[in-house]
């Protein structure tokens, strides 16, 4: 895998980072590496997600997996940090079966969903970290109980994955349920490369050594300097732009598969680093559909961001029929491939033309090692921009105020007049 900060750098863009700069934010960068090299060593909250690939077992996801009755759909109920790992795996790798994400309390949603899907072909992994996230809970309330109304034995299709205790685990307990357990020192968001990410994976019949062999790739490739390392090539090339103006942190994979990837990674992003006042606001962005759309105001509006364009090196091939219409007759003999391969290529060509940063991040092929790799990268990026912007990466108290809120208001312990700051309200 390859990251490429060339068209970042301030010699094409007015924000961009001088070379200078970097050189001297590598000593701030050698502190940080250390710093996170002793919280992996001693497996501190948050830093112990670096160690995933190492001391994931795929054996006891499989056989959690197995261990449920055989079925057609796959059901991931779960939210943000306790979803997102699963769909951007699967929706990447494409395996066997079809996997859906039960990550909103949309009623119109559920209601559709549980429409569409048999149930008596449908297995589901309840997963929250906490055992306490009313979305999830309530979801799994609602499927548990349509499965039941369909004559279908819930308790034979659901697997559990949670933290060591919680109302959840004392459910799982309760119904003797096949459990997985969410490893200890790592934040929804970082869980991608453990049960949490892989269960789906695994009900996929995809290689789970192959993705967490990436990862072990991607760990292998951490050293002490930015110019060293991919992950913290990124993640101090997006410190440095940040600091110069660029608050938008755009994601655009070149891979319909990858559009997953730029959810989670506007989670990881903006979760672990919008703190005390700073953090990139993340944009989800599809080549080439969106060089039709947002490019325009990526190129032409406020120089406040930065792109990242994510692309495989490996795509299949599928050729362009030859035409005779003289107009289009370049495009005859060609490939889907080269295709937008040359999109990916203009797009980069125009940001820096325009004068703003962007950041090419380039992967061997979308295949099991090629995801790993990129999810590690990504978090091990994440974690050293938070280490240089000097914020708790690991903590979310905003998104645990929502959540506590949420649940005082449904229990009738407040209302909105008495929840701090909601006591305004619009309309009729
Ligand atoms: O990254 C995080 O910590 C959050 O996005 C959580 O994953 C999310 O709030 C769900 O929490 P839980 O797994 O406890 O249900």
């Amino acid at each position: 895998m390859e990251v490429t900060i060339e068209s970042a750098l301030a010699e094409h863009s007015p924000i961009g980072v001088p070379r200078a700069d970097l050189e001297e934010l590598d000593a701030a960068v050698r502190s940080a590496a250390e710093r996170i090299a002793t919280g992996r060593e001693q497996d501190e909250h948050g830093y112990a997600a670096l160690n995933l690939p190492d001391e994931t077992d795929p054996e006891p996801i499989e056989a959690a997996v197995e261990s449920v009755t055989p079925a057609e759909n796959w059901l991931t109920i779960g939210i943000g940090g306790s979803a997102l790992g699963a769909a951007t795996i699967t929706e990447a790798l494409d395996g066997d079966g079809a996997t859906y994400s039960l990550d909103n309390v949309d009623p119109a949603a559920i209601e559709a969903l549980l429409a569409d899907i048999d149930l008596s072909e449908t297995a589901m992994n309840v997963v929250s970290r906490s055992g306490r996230t009313a979305e999830t809970l309530a979801n799994f309330l609602v499927v548990r109980e349509a499965m039941e109304t369909a004559g279908v034995e819930w308790t034979e299709r659901t697997v559990v994955t949670t933290g060591e205790s919680g109302p959840l685990a004392t459910l799982a307990d309760r119904h003797d349920l096949p459990t997985l357990t969410v490893p200890e020192g790592v934040p929804g968001r970082f869980s991608a490369l453990s049960a949490v990410g892989l269960a789906a994976a695994a009900f996929q019949g995809l290689d789970l050594e192959a993705i967490l062999a990436g990862g072990r790739q991607a760990e292998a490739s951490l050293a002490d300097s930015l110019f060293e390392s991919p992950a913290y090539a990124y993640g101090a090339t997006m410190y440095a732009l940040e600091a110069r103006g660029a608050n938008v942190a755009a994601m655009m994979p070149y891979a319909e598969s990858l559009e997953a990837f730029a959810e989670w990674f506007a989670q990881l992003w903006a979760e672990s680093l919008g703190k005390d006042g700073r953090g990139q606001t993340p944009a989800r962005a599809l080549g080439a559909t969106d060089q039709h759309s947002q490019l325009q105001l990526y190129r032409a509006g406020p120089k406040d961001k930065v792109v990242t364009l994510v692309r495989p090196r490996e795509r299949p091939s599928v050729p362009i029929p030859e035409t005779d219409q003289d107009a289009i007759d370049y495009l005859g003999g060609s490939d889907l491939r080269a295709l937008i391969d040359a999109e990916f290529d203009a797009t980069e060509a125009s940001l820096r033309k325009a004068g703003v940063p962007a950041i090419r991040i380039e992967i061997d092929a979308l295949d099991p090692a090629g995801i790993g790799e990129l999810l590690y990268t990504m978090e091990a990026a994440c974690i050293m921009a938070g280490e240089l912007a000097g914020v708790d990466t690991f903590t979310q108290p905003a998104v645990e105020w929502g959540k506590d809120t949420a649940r005082a208001l449904l229990r009738g312990e407040q209302t909105l007049e008495t929840v701090d700051g909601l006591s305004v309200r619009t309309g009729p």
